[in-house]
């Protein structure tokens, strides 16, 4: 299914371009990034990484209680209910600018939430990245067009992939 990241990672090439791509747009902000943040689960799969290739904290934005120690909670609405992400204190200092990362922006509501909640800390939000936009979902508007995606699909595309 074209929304799922995971078969870049089963093939070398594509998982090295992927890193890379993400790395150039990264390096753009020369030594001003001072983290690299992406949100559970699929964010980490890409996420340490492209960090240690840039000798960067890695941040890890969890789902509710299961992060050690104490964290930093922001909720945030679903179709059905809420839910939660965290950060860990004292991981980020306030005025920290941080990139922000995860494979998929749909409703933008994962995004939204991790992005607040940076910026509840008090740090900045330099850009996001995701590797897969559904253009339908029209999650771009939460994020008020701060993120950038590698691929993106409408629902056309959607239908025609199906
Ligand atoms: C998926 C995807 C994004 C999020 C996008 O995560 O990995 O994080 O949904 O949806 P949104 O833009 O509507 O918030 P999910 O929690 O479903 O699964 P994961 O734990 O495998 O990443
Ligand atoms: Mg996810």
């Amino acid at each position: 299914m074209c929304s799922d990241i995971l078969g870049i990672f089963i093939n070398p090439e594509a998982h090295r371009a992927l890193i890379d791509v993400l790395i150039a747009r990264i390096k753009k902000y020369g030594d001003k990034v001072n983290a690299i943040a992406a949100c559970e689960a699929r964010g980490f799969i890409f996420g340490p990484q492209i960090a240690l290739e840039l000798k960067l904290p890695f941040i890890p934005v969890r789902k509710h209680g299961k992060l050690p120690g104490p964290v930093c909670v922001t909720e945030y609405e679903l179709e059905y209910g809420n839910d939660t992400v965290e950060i860990q204190k004292n991981v980020l200092k306030p005025g920290n600018k941080v990139i922000l990362l995860d494979d998929l922006l749909a409703t933008g509501g994962t995004l939204s939430a991790a992005k607040r909640l940076i910026e509840q800390i008090g740090c900045e939000v330099l850009e996001i990245f995701v590797v897969i936009e559904l253009l339908g979902l029209k999650g771009r508007e939460r994020l008020n067009g701060n993120v950038s995606s590698l691929m993106h699909f409408s629902e056309q595309d959607l239908e025609e992939l199906a």
